[in-house]
């Protein structure tokens, strides 16, 4: 489906909740920048996610922890230029939500008034994590929890792994979502949760949760850009489909430009002035 995004009508919190109430899947996908931001806003998502992601597939690093807040500003402001129709969402990066509400605020602010935001992203369900979600939620910012597996907690978590497995994790992660609903998050990514667990805290809240690798009973999807793209090739989890092999594509296409250069085909006659 193509929708265009030149004059479209905004995706809002309510279309989120009014979605979730009639049983239609949610939509969401991560980009980084104005050019992709476009094109994944006119395939007609309902969010955009600029995911702290960001820093393991553009930045090379090996987790989310080195992200800075300056980065966050920056992808936010480029992506919200090309992201005019669906919910532009942006992740809170390490540090800058758990250290105090007050703190808190103004980091999600900035992201708000810098980045070009619409709600923001924080992950994990703490104490000091629901304090930050009811300062930034009482400010008029809509946040987006994010519990399971939460990656800028991988080291605590024993690394990339499925979470919620035991009856203890599924009661926790169960209890957890409805602390974030009560303190005022509008939806919940679940990641790397079992199924079944995903499917109980989805009836457990009203808010609508969007899976990652947490089956089919979730309230909508989310998927990251260059996973779904096979642009990233190396990166292959139980839970991704790919949609496409770009990896393959883009190493064919600079080998060809690379064959016609040192061949002396390119410029030809047609593309020289
Ligand atoms: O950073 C990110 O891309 C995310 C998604 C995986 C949900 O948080």
């Amino acid at each position: 489906m193509s929708t265009g995004n030149g004059d479209a009508v905004r995706v809002t919190l309510r279309d989120f909740q009014e979605r979730k109430e009639r049983r239609e899947k949610l939509v969401v996908v991560t980009a980084y920048d104005s050019l992709f931001g476009k094109l994944v806003d006119e395939s007609g998502v309902d969010a955009v996610l600029v995911g702290d992601s960001v820093g393991n597939l553009l930045a090379g690093y090996d987790t989310t922890l080195p992200v800075t807040l300056d980065q966050m500003v920056y992808h936010a402001r480029a992506t919200r230029a090309g992201v005019k129709r669906a919910l532009l969402i942006v992740d809170m990066p390490f540090l800058t939500y758990q250290v105090s509400p007050q703190r808190a605020l103004l980091n999600c602010g900035r992201v708000m008034a810098e980045g070009g935001a619409d709600a923001v992203k924080l992950e994990g369900a703490s104490d000091s994590v629901l304090a930050a979600v009811r300062a930034v939620t009482g400010a008029g910012i809509p946040v987006m929890g994010h519990l399971g597996f939460t990656p800028q907690s991988v080291n605590t978590l024993g690394g990339t792994r499925v979470q919620a497995r035991d009856d203890i994790g599924a009661r926790k992660i169960v209890e957890d979502a409805k602390k974030l609903e009560a303190a005022g998050a509008f939806s919940i990514v679940l990641e790397l949760v079992p199924a079944k667990v995903a499917a109980n805290v989805t009836k457990a809240v009203r808010i609508p949760t969007i899976g990652i690798g947490a089956g089919a009973q979730c309230s909508g999807q989310v998927l990251v850009l260059h996973d779904l793209l096979g642009l990233n090739d190396g990166f292959n989890p139980k839970f991704l489909k790919r949609y496409a092999s770009m990896a393959a594509e883009v190493r064919d296409a600079v080998s060809r430009f690379a064959e016609d250069v040192r061949d002396g085909n390119y410029p030809d006659d047609d593309h020289s002035f």
